[in-house]
């Protein structure tokens, strides 16, 4: 994998766009299979794991096309309901295909997806809310057997508000005869924006963004357009980037309600931070100040997403501040590398308590995906030069993350690994995907 080189200490200045959502754009890549014809996703990041989807895509049959920004899926020739372990390792947002395989096929079979580095995550809700629906769904050999004869609407209540579990029983409701309503729904932009895009494609489908979501399934769909909304953790990153190294910088299209604990948390350690429309502005006096406990918790609360960027801006401040990990186990692989920074962390299972000080350059390695993020934000603020392996992990969630800081003065540079993987040959086709085999990651 590819290394960055980042020195630190160079104030962020200047305005950059935020990227449309991987979380958004995953699930509707899968609702893309519910109708035969072309669906149209614009604002669509060219990340890795959004290249992951489109290579199952073409696997089940479907022609897919990136074009400028925007993925163009073609499912008439939908023509498999299987994929296959190696694809379902990749990420495990393949998960998502779950519902909508069976809402079109009645059947599907996939092993359980990738997306261990955050811990156990398992996906007995996904299943059991399919079968409350009517689908009879078997292990074999680790191998999921999905078969439905016909799927029917039902009242599902979620034990959890999981996120995927949320858009999976969405993705199947719409091809089962009924109406199904689905409680202590997951409440992120994400399934709202899932929602708007099944209604492109005719679906009627109202309550999400609340613990409600009604779906009266049943209605013939045709394809779909539609723009997503942008990335809410790439924005908090770029926060806290800017928290991190100081500057002012003005990031555009970025969605403030959407990243509202953050700017909150951030605040209160001291930035500037305004926002009109479409548009946010901070400004960054280092060092950061603490701040009262984070506990992340489920949307409207404060993102599990953002907890490690912002951990590693406040790791350079001055001050204890508290982070309660509430959603996912191993969620602070990026600790290490920040106390080889220098940082003072203490993990004690859920519970990290950070005591910020100046941080210095070090050799660091990702291990997830905000994880990898979180280093370079610490990087970024830190004095001296660092090194950053695993790229990957980070390239699942960030497009052109080095050529954005760059244009806003930072001195951060991505020495290349020949031939690991090819990024670069993925537009206009995406035929020589080379899929990263990775043991997890997040998505
Ligand atoms: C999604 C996001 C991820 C984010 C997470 C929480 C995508 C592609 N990924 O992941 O970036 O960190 O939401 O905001 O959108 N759980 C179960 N059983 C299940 C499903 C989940 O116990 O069947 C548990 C998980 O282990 C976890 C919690 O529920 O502790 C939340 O997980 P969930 O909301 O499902 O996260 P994902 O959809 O995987």
């Amino acid at each position: 994998m590819d290394t960055y080189v980042v020195t630190g200490k160079k104030p962020l200045m200047g305005s950059v766009s935020v990227h449309g959502s991987k979380n958004s754009v995953l699930p509707i890549l899968a609702a893309t299979i519910l109708a035969r014809g072309e669906s149209v996703i614009h604002n669509c990041p060219a990340l890795r794991d959004v290249f992951a989807m489109a290579e199952i895509l073409e696997c089940l049959g479907c022609r897919v096309k990136y074009q400028e920004g925007s993925m163009i899926v073609d499912a008439t020739d939908l023509s498999r309901s299987d994929i296959s372990d190696c694809l379902m390792q990749e990420m495990r947002a393949s998960v998502l295909f779950l519902g909508p395989l069976l809402a079109r096929t009645g059947e599907a079979e996939m092993s359980c997806p990738g997306g261990c580095a955050l811990g156990p995550r398992p996906i007995d809700l996904h299943i059991k809310a399919l079968e409350e629906l009517g689908a009879d769904i078997a292990d074999r050999d680790g191998r999921l057997i999905c078969r439905a004869a016909r799927l029917s609407g039902r009242k599902i209540v979620l034990e959890l508000p999981s996120v995927g579990a949320t858009e999976n029983a969405m993705l199947a409701a719409v091809g089962a005869q009924g109406t199904t309503v689905i409680c202590n729904a997951a409440r992120e932009p994400e399934i709202v924006d899932l929602q708007e895009f099944l209604k492109s494609m005719g679906a009627k489908v109202w309550g999400a963004g609340g613990a409600t979501v009604v779906v009266e399934g049943g209605v013939q769909l045709h394809p779909g357009e539609y723009t997503v909304m942008s990335d809410r953790i790439v924005t908090a990153t770029y926060l806290s980037a800017v928290a991190s190294a100081g500057g002012e910088v003005e990031l555009l299209g970025a969605d403030y309600r959407t990243v509202a604990p953050v700017i909150a948390a951030l605040t209160e350690a001291g930035c500037a931070i305004q926002s009109l429309g479409n548009r946010i502005w901070i400004q960054s006096h280092t060092p950061l100040r603490n701040i009262r406990s984070i506990y992340t918790a489920p949307y409207p609360g404060f993102p599990t997403d953002a907890q490690p960027v912002l951990m590693a801006a406040l790791a350079g401040g001055t001050g204890k501040t508290e982070f309660i990990e509430t959603i996912f186990e191993n969620r602070f692989s990026h600790v290490e590398g920040l106390c080889r920074m220098g940082a003072d962390i203490q993990v004690d299972g859920i519970r990290a308590i950070v005591r910020g000080c100046a941080l210095r350059g070090a050799e660091l390695e990702a291990y997830d995906l905000r994880g990898g993020a979180a280093l370079v934000v610490a990087a970024l603020g830190a004095e001296g030069e660092s090194r950053i392996g695993g790229l990957g992990y980070i390239d699942r969630g960030y497009a052109a993350l080095e050529d954005t800081l760059c244009s806003l003065g930072a001195d951060i540079f991505r020495f290349r690994e020949p031939d690991t993987y090819g990024l670069e040959a993925l537009e206009p086709g995406l035929s020589t995907f080379e899929p990263l085999k990775v043991a997890g990651g997040e998505g």
